[in-house]
């Protein structure tokens, strides 16, 4: 049991795909794919009468939104959180404002916080039946991110990912997206793992569970199958991490000509906001192997499959019992 998981093998938040039981992290999936393929059909209601509330302590677009989306979808109010409008300018505690907001009864918190670990901390402290799933902590964690990357990896690669090729290009020391891709892709059993980025923006090797690195782009992207790219996290880095945005572009910056140097029919991930011209070019972000918008539009039924799993009555994210 983990805060996490319940003694039933249940899910009672979503905080981190690390340690997330395989049977689990399928459950979701596979949920996700079914409320797609019934065009949502199975899911309308679900959450009827219920409330779920974005608070999001850092910015968001498409994390936000498509939470939003999938709860109204489920039939359940959403509460939009505003951190700039709200009473923690006037010094109210994470800790205070869930709390005042369970009091509404509001059961659900989609949270994301700039702090590692902000999620776990208000999962402590939720009240019984109170479901907290982080929409990204720092460089720490972006499980539901990671759920609909895999999502969109099974959608164009099948379910068997043991003979694929992946290479996660770019600021893995920042990126909480790269971690909890690592995590799923570990959990799924990828057959090969590759980071690839400048030795300044790679983590500290207890953070790459043992995943090989590579400096060079070129020989790195070599007859791969996915090339997940990362987003330049310029809002966290300390000055001088990457020489010029021009000069990352020239090494890591994936083009036309070095996608093709990838196995063919490789796929692209982005997951947004991208720098365009800087970590991925618009001919390959907007070309015919990108999933970028794929990965957008698969994040409303993969937030509705966790949302539904945590917040309703008969929701498992566990397979049942003979299937
Ligand atoms: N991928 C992602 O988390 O995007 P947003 O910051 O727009 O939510």
């Amino acid at each position: 049991m983990t805060v996490q998981i319940d003694s039933q093998g249940r899910l009672r938040h979503l905080l981190t795909l690390d340690g997330l039981p395989r049977p689990v992290l399928e459950g979701l999936l596979d949920r996700a794919q079914a409320i797609i393929d019934d065009g949502g059909r199975s899911a309308r209601g679900r959450l009827a009468g219920q409330a779920v509330c974005t608070l999001f302590f850092e910015p968001s677009t498409r994390t936000r939104l498509s939470f939003q989306r999938a709860a109204q979808r489920l039939g359940a109010d959403v509460l939009g959180f505003d951190a700039s409008t709200s009473s923690t300018t006037k010094g109210e505690t994470a800790a205070d404002t869930l709390r005042t907001i369970e009091a509404m009864d509001v059961r659900g918190f989609v949270v994301r916080d700039r702090a590692e670990g902000a999620a776990a901390a208000l999962a402590a402290i939720a009240a019984p039946g109170t479901a907290i799933i982080n929409a990204g902590d720092g460089r720490s964690a972006h499980p539901t991110q990671g759920l609909l990357d895999m999502l969109s990896l099974r959608q164009a690669k099948g379910h068997d990912f043991s003979g694929l090729k992946v290479l996660v290009v770019g600021d893995v020391r920042h990126s909480r997206v790269a971690r909890s891709d690592l995590h799923a892709l570990r959990i799924l059993g990828a057959g090969e793992v590759r980071l690839c980025g400048p030795e300044s923006l790679l983590p500290a090797p207890a953070e790459m569970q043992g995943t090989p690195f590579a400096h060079d782009l070129d020989e790195a992207i070599e007859g791969v199958d996915v090339v997940m790219m990362l987003r330049l996290q310029r809002e966290r880095m300390v000055e001088g991490l990457v020489e010029s945005l021009e000069a990352y572009h020239r090494r890591y910056g994936l083009t036309a000509a070095r996608l093709r140097r990838a196995a063919p029919g490789a796929v692209v991930l982005h997951p947004g906001p991208m720098n365009r011209g800087v970590e991925i070019d618009d001919e390959v972000a907007d070309g015919p192997q990108s999933l970028v918008l794929q990965q957008v539009a698969n994040g409303v039924p993969v937030r509705m499959a966790v949302l539904e799993a945590l917040l309703s009555a008969t929701g498992s994210a566990s397979p049942a019992p003979g299937s």
